[in-house]
């Protein structure tokens, strides 16, 4: 029995699988899912990466890890990471869309069709294979979790960021549409959106000084935020304390989207 046991935030009894859940923000998402009860299915391009993470887990008290080798861009691999996790746990009635592509930074006259298109796999339609494949399972057991990361940079405009920011606010609106689709059969979908977090992703950002005083001008907590700040909005959604949440962007960054800077 798990120390969250009773609590809002258990987790036992439910499976949850976690792109990109071998480094950065993934990683601590599937640490924590698994700490409060329930069993991962960790994914990432490199299986020996995510198998290192299960085996860290698998030696701490909670729930059970495994790794499974996958690029969430390609279909066909996504279906063998459902196949995987069904196999070894069953239903997966928890999804969190994690991994995501930033691929190219520069004016929309430079982004090309394959960008766009390898991002849009990437940021969106993984999100909906694999929920297309999981909500029937989650509908028929009358609960389940889909939870996308997205990012505060989608909630703005930007004139260098674009196939990243289309992809996912995309994203973002097939949340919305889920929540409104599977809401009355137990189905909770919402979308967390990190400001600046410290993982491999934003290194080149936490390293150039000025880019990063620019960054955090609007922050009101003055500093970037860590993978575990990230994962404790995604445990609280993915339990029972989120089970009135449907739909939602959450932005978990630091203050930096509500701040007006005069
Ligand atoms: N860090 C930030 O400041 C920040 C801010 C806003 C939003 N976000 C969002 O947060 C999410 C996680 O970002 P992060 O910063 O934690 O990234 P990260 O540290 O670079 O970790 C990326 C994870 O995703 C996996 N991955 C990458 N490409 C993949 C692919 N094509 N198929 C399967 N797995 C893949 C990586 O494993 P492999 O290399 O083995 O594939 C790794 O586990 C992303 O959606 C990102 O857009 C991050």
């Amino acid at each position: 029995m798990s120390q969250f046991s009773g609590t809002l935030f258990d987790l036992a009894g439910h499976t949850a699988l976690v792109t990109g859940g071998s480094r950065g923000i993934g990683r601590a998402i599937s640490e924590r899912l698994a700490q409060h009860g329930a069993n991962v299915v960790i994914c990432g391009r490199k299986a020996d990466v995510a198998e290192e993470v299960a085996s860290v887990i698998n030696a701490r008290d909670g729930g059970r890890a495994i790794g499974v080798a996958g690029n969430i861009t390609r279909a066909e691999e996504l279906e063998n990471i459902v196949a995987q996790a069904q196999s070894a746990f069953g239903r997966v009635d928890i999804l969190v869309a994690n991994a995501g592509l930033h691929i190219h930074f520069g004016p929309s006259a430079d982004m090309s069709d394959a960008v766009l298109e390898k991002t849009m796999d990437g940021n969106f339609r993984a999100l909906h294979r694999l929920a297309q494949r999981l909500l029937p399972g989650m509908a028929e057991q009358g609960w389940g979790r889909i939870i996308n990361i997205g990012s505060i940079a989608a909630h703005f405009g930007s004139g260098l960021y674009h196939s990243y920011t289309l992809s996912k606010s995309l994203a973002m609106q097939y949340i919305r549409n889920i929540a409104v689709e599977f809401g009355e059969a137990g189905v909770r979908a919402n979308t967390v959106s990190p400001g600046l977090v410290r993982t491999d992703m934003a290194r080149g950002l936490l390293e150039d000084e000025e880019e990063l005083r620019k960054e955090l001008a609007r922050s009101t907590v003055g500093r970037p935020g860590e993978p575990d700040e990230i994962a404790g909005m995604v445990v609280a959604l993915a339990s029972a304390a989120g089970n009135y949440v449907n739909g939602q962007t959450l932005a978990v960054d630091g203050g930096q989207t509500i701040r007006y800077v005069a």
